[in-house]
């Protein structure tokens, strides 16, 4: 989701980030820079499919050069300091399943974005690549996120309401010039400062957790 982000940089928020790493490791993914190469996969995986582009602004590519036409442009776009994109690539084999990205600033805030291939919903990827990029993006400097889907988009609405997101409104309008029909959007922010205090607050009740486990095992 991409439609109606603010590019331009608010000159304040973009002072002082540090620039994001190269590759970033959960228990299961690596997030890494796309290539050249990785236009088939980005295909066969995903930018072939009605279904992941759905509730997205592109309409589904009808074959691979398309996708490797915007995958130059990705390339391309890593020359510029704001740009934060990564593969996200199965450890246990090296697959590329999705991408996670920053697709835009509203007011120097990074607006996320991302799309896994459907053979691998459900199975706690993107919440797992999603937790490693939002702590990267407030680690860099960021202190405030946002993100939007389309009312409909319940796999990503969980994901963003369950990270603490905050719901802002909602707004109707068209995804894109090829998807002219106007849809009603969702849209939230995460401050840096309510991240932490709920990430506080979520160890603090894993401890608990585990004393209240350790102490009925005594027992
Ligand atoms: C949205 C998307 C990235 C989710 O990825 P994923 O790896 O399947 O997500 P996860 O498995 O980490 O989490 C999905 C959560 O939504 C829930 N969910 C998924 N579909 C659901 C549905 N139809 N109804 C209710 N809950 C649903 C899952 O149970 C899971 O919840 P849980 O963490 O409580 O178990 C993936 O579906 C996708 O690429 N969609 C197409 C692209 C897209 O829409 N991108 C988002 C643009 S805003």
């Amino acid at each position: 989701m991409n439609a109606r982000i603010n590019n331009e940089y608010g000159e304040n928020e973009m002072k002082k980030k540090s620039v994001p790493p190269v590759e970033l490791t959960t228990a299961r993914l690596k997030l890494r820079q796309l290539k050249a190469t990785d236009a088939p996969a980005i295909f066969s995986g995903w930018t072939y499919d009605p279904e992941v582009a759905r509730y997205l602004t592109w309409s589904p590519h009808k074959d691979v050069d398309a996708t490797e036409r915007v995958l130059q442009y990705w390339l391309n776009e890593y020359r510029k300091p704001d740009c934060i994109r990564y593969g996200i690539e199965l450890i246990e084999n090296g697959m590329l399943i999705g991408m996670i990205d920053v697709v835009g600033y509203s007011e120097g805030n990074p607006v996320v974005g991302y799309c896994l291939s459907r053979k691998y919903w459900n199975q706690g990827y993107m919440s797992e690549a999603f937790s490693s990029f939002i702590e990267l993006l407030f680690d860099i400097g960021h202190r405030t996120i946002f993100i939007e889907a389309v009312k409909e988009n319940t796999g990503s609405i969980r994901i963003i309401e369950k990270h603490g997101f905050v719901f802002l409104g909602c707004k109707e309008f068209a995804l894109s010039p090829e998807k002219p029909e106007p849809v009603t959007i969702r849209a939230y922010r995460l401050d840096k400062s309510r991240y932490r205090r709920l990430k506080k607050v979520s160890i603090t009740e894993r401890i608990r957790k585990l004393l209240k486990g350790y102490k009925h095992h005594l027992k």
